[in-house]
């Protein structure tokens, strides 16, 4: 570890070392370092590196933006890696710059306009299954209910047929276990090892089946090539794969699982949300790019409930080149904190941050600039599917609010589940109706 010289110019900070995670405790933290050292800051952790919060909109920018090439990922991503392997989330340098190369133009807006299909046929399982409930006076775990619809419809944009196919007749999905069980411990460890051996006989077939018609990211990820003309090994595919399930679900079910949540709490909202649902999607097949585009008060919405709860709360990075933050040096082997969380709630960035207001994000009036607003990250890493979950969400909340009303059974706020990803401690059951 590279031990910083003393005459480095430093943000204030803590003398004692300060103990920094992802999780709940961590954010206390940070939010008490923002109370009394502002918006940079700098302490030493536990096991003594140099690290600064930096909670700066001009300065967050310049670190994911402009001076992107100075950072790799930061702590905190080894524990991602169990799963992801070296896939693109938590590569750095040339690894991950090959790798977004190639996988970037799947993710161009033709291809995810292709895949609203897909977004439509998952929201219609959805809407069966809910309006038994409600003929049943059932209530609904609309946690599960948004995982499931974000799970299914990840893998079916992944695997085309060979989810039904191969995936669902290897046994109860075999992926469910990622939208239930939040522990990394060995048992996921050997489910992680099964699941790759499943995706591995799939990519296998898929590589022998020379002339077949796919139209989904795995044949997209198959073709890729790089500069050299070379394609992704079986291993780099894996990794890859597993990548997109685990970043391509459980953000979007999270933000739905709130949205679900603000919605019932805000009729104002909720009615203007329908209105424009019923008027832009009057039924399936209005669903088109253009009509979703032309969902404006839904993206506001969606924006709103992603300042409030970005699923990815936290993340790190760590120098490996010196920088300079405002008067400040960031000596090589500097680990950053940046936080959505935080930065979303700042009061003075986001007057009367604890409101719930969609109009914020009036079109108009899109943030600027240097507004600090980082739900999916910025510049050369920003986060890939953002496009894509746009159009899933406006699909789900197009076609499924018009349809129930949802009351919360509980009505009090949920308390937050502070891990890698920021969830409800506490799944959210509602009672639905038909309107
Ligand atoms: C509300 C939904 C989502 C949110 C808030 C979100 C957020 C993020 C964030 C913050 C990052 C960057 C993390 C970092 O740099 O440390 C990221 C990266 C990424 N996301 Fe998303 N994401 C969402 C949905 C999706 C979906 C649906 C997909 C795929 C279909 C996806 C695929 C990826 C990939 C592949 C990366 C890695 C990009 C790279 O490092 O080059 N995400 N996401």
């Amino acid at each position: 570890m590279t031990e910083p010289q003393s005459d480095y110019r430093r943000p204030p900070g803590p003398d004692e070392p300060v103990s920094l995670g992802i999780d709940a405790v961590t954010l206390d933290t940070l939010l008490s370092l923002q109370r009394e050292y502002g918006d940079m800051v700098s302490m030493r952790t536990a096991n003594g590196r140099l690290a600064y919060f930096v909670n700066d909109a001009v300065e967050v920018r310049r670190i994911l933006a402009r001076r992107h090439s100075k950072y790799h990922k930061g702590p905190g991503f080894e524990r991602v890696k169990m799963l992801l392997g070296n896939g693109l989330i938590v590569s750095d340098g040339d690894v991950w710059r090959r790798s977004r190369t190639m996988i970037q133009p799947a993710f161009s807006r033709q291809n995810v306009h292709r895949l609203t299909t897909v977004m439509v046929e998952c929201t219609d399982r959805r809407a069966a299954k809910w309006a038994e409930a409600a003929a049943d006076s059932e209530t609904l775990n609309i946690t599960e209910e948004t995982c499931d619809f974000a799970l299914e419809l990840i893998l079916i944009s992944i695997f085309g047929d060979d989810y039904e196919n191969r995936i669902l007749t290897a046994g109860d999905n075999p992926f469910a276990f990622l939208s239930r069980d939040s522990t990394r411990d060995l048992s996921v460890v050997m489910k992680v090892r099964r699941l790759r051996e499943l995706l591995l006989s799939i990519i296998e077939d898929r590589r022998a089946a020379t002339g077949s018609q796919h139209f989904d990211f795995l044949s997209m990820y198959l073709e890729a090539t790089d500069k050299q003309g070379k394609r992704f090994s079986d291993k780099e595919l894996l990794d890859e794969l597993m990548t997109l399930i685990v970043a391509g679900f459980e953000t979007s079910a999270n933000t739905l699982n709130w949205v679900w949540h603000l919605v019932a709490k805000h009729p104002d909202v909720e009615a203007k949300l329908i209105e424009e649902a019923q008027r832009v999607l009057p039924n399936v097949s209005a669903v088109s790019a253009e009509n979703l585009a032309a969902m404006e008060y839904t993206q506001q919405t969606l924006e709103e409930a992603l300042r409030l709860y970005p699923p990815v709360w936290l993340f790190t990075r760590r120098s490996h080149a010196a920088d300079e933050l405002e008067d400040f040096d960031v000596p090589p082997g500097t680990d950053i904190y940046l936080a959505p969380y935080v930065l979303h709630r700042t009061d003075h960035y986001w007057p009367e941050p604890e409101v719930f207001d969609p109009d914020r994000f009036v079109l108009a009036d899109k943030p600027k600039k240097d507004r600090p607003y980082f739900p999916f990250s910025l510049g050369p890493r920003r986060c890939l599917g953002e496009y894509f979950s746009f159009l899933e969400m406006k699909v789900h909340l197009g076609l499924l609010l018009p349809r129930f009303r949802m009351q919360l059974v509980d009505d009090a706020e949920p308390e937050l589940e502070l891990a890698i990803n920021l969830r409800s401690a506490e799944d959210i059951h509602v009672r639905p109706a038909i309107r």
